[in-house]
């Protein structure tokens, strides 16, 4: 099948790469040239464990192709998928500019019957927003050309997108039209072959259900947050609580674990579109609000722990950090917890050396040569000249570091663990002052 990919951001190119990878004829349009230009050459913009072979493996069974020509993209895919960012507005609410410019595009360019498949996270009315846009646009052309808009909202994690993307639990496809929905299976069938994981449903209903499933996700968290920080309180342990209600199969093992705040380009501003659909609509989701209160305090969580040690006058104190990024697995910086430690230790006096497996180059690109953050290329290295260590995200290689290590580099023996890597008892066996979330 032609498949059309309109950004060719995180989601556009797993989604686009997956396709030709299972033997559709792929063009994925970015107006960002760089990234373009990048892509052509074989390198991927992100990091994204797995994708960069693929995508260098499509694109030489020319099945895979990356331009900038809006026309070209447009004309090229019987689908046309719409994968463009929708960034918080000023009000929270989801900025639409690009959808809507991205389907007044397909609009302008298209020359045959289309499926228009909103793959970006929108809140509930925008396929009918997607169909006015394009139908305005033909109408402008005097063009009768027949269409569909379709959701298809989509749930891969960053880190892990391609394995989400080719074995997915489920796929969603709000539809009010029959040929469309025909494609939209034709689509898919090579990635349930074991059995259907196709749900179709109305349109609403779909972009109702992404919107639900991060916000249940972000609750989950904000839920186990709260608990952690009244177990400290009571001088219990929320490992323990974690596995006492993780084992309910009602409840199940998922999204329990306590930290320093989620992160990401996802479960922030999504928590707050929800919002803000509802309220547009005289609701208020009262749980939404608290779960989105709950994580904006628990982020500041790490610097209240090390200003209770240190007192909060930081100036002088170099703090290293280990994680950048707002999860393993990936170089997204957006709302990551680390964002939010830096600036604060800045703002108490402290300085920074961090080191991130892969967010690096995005942390420069954020922070640029601010002397108040050092970025060096190894744990160790970080921790150097340091007072103590924090550590905010929970990549693989932090999981069993060498404590006497850690111990004789930092000036006072001191780790503030916003990701509860290790055994409490054991890392204060070693002579070092352990400071998790929630446990004893
Ligand atoms: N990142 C995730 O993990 C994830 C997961 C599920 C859903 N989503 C949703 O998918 C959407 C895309 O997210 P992302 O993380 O891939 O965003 P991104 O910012 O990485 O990529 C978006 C891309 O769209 C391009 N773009 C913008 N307007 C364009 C236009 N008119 N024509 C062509 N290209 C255009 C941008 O240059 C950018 O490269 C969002 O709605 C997001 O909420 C993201």
């Amino acid at each position: 099948m032609k498949i059309s990919i309109i950004g060719t951001g995180y989601v556009g190119l797993v989604t686009g790469t997956c396709l030709a990878e299972v033997g559709n004829d792929v063009v994925c349009l970015d107006l960002d040239e760089r990234k373009i230009g990048m892509l052509k050459q074989g390198q991927i913009p992100i990091y994204e464990p797995g994708l960069e072979d693929m995508v260098q493996r499509n694109q030489a069974a020319g099945r895979l192709r990356f331009t900038t020509d809006v026309a070209e993209s447009a004309a090229h895919g019987v689908i046309q998928f719409v994968a463009v960012g929708t960034p918080p507005d000023e009000d929270g609410s989801a900025d639409l500019q690009y959808v809507v410019a991205a389907a007044r595009a397909i609009g302008q360019n298209m020359n045959e019957y289309k499926v228009i498949v909103d793959k970006s996270t929108v809140p509930v009315g925008t396929a009918d927003r997607v169909r006015a846009a394009v139908q305005e646009e033909l109408q402008k052309r005097g063009s009768k050309l027949d269409f569909s808009v379709v959701s298809n909202p989509e749930f891969l994690k960053e880190g892990a997108a391609v394995e989400d993307f080719m074995r997915p639990d489920r796929i969603v496809v709000g539809t009010d039209n029959a040929k469309a929905t025909d494609l939209m299976r034709a689509l898919y069938a090579p990635f349930q072959r074991n059995h259907e994981r196709l749900i179709v449903m109305d349109i609403k209903s779909a972009e109702l259900t992404k919107y639900a499933a991060n916000a249940m996700l972000a609750t989950r968290i904000s839920f186990m947050n709260e608990l952690a920080n009244l177990a400290e309180i009571l001088g219990a342990d929320i490992e323990h609580v974690r596995h006492g209600i993780g084992s309910d199969p009602r409840i199940g093992y998922h999204f329990l674990y306590p930290g320093c705040g989620y992160g990401g380009s996802c479960f922030p501003k999504d928590v707050q579109a929800l919002q803000r659909t509802a309220r547009a609509n005289g609701v208020e989701l009262q749980v939404l609000k608290a779960v989105e209160d709950a994580n904006d305090e628990q982020k500041h969580i790490l610097l209240k722990k090390i200003t209770q040690k240190f007192g909060s006058d930081l100036s002088g104190k170099r703090i290293a950090l280990w994680g950048l990024a707002f999860k393993p697995n990936t170089d997204d910086m957006r709302e990551a917890p680390s964002r939010v430690l830096i600036e604060g230790l800045w703002k108490m006096g402290a300085t920074v050396s961090a080191y991130d497996p892969a967010a690096m180059e995005e942390t420069h690109r954020i922070y640029g040569d601010d002397p108040r953050l050092k970025l060096v290329d190894s744990p160790a290295a970080a921790l150097a000249d340091a007072d103590a260590l924090a550590i905010v995200t929970e990549w693989k290689e932090f999981r069993a570091p060498d404590f006497g290590v850690i111990k004789s580099n930092l000036k006072t023996p001191v780790i503030f663990d916003g990701r509860n890597l290790y055994e409490p008892k054991m890392v204060r066996e070693q002579g070092l002052e352990y400071f998790p979330i929630g446990r004893l």
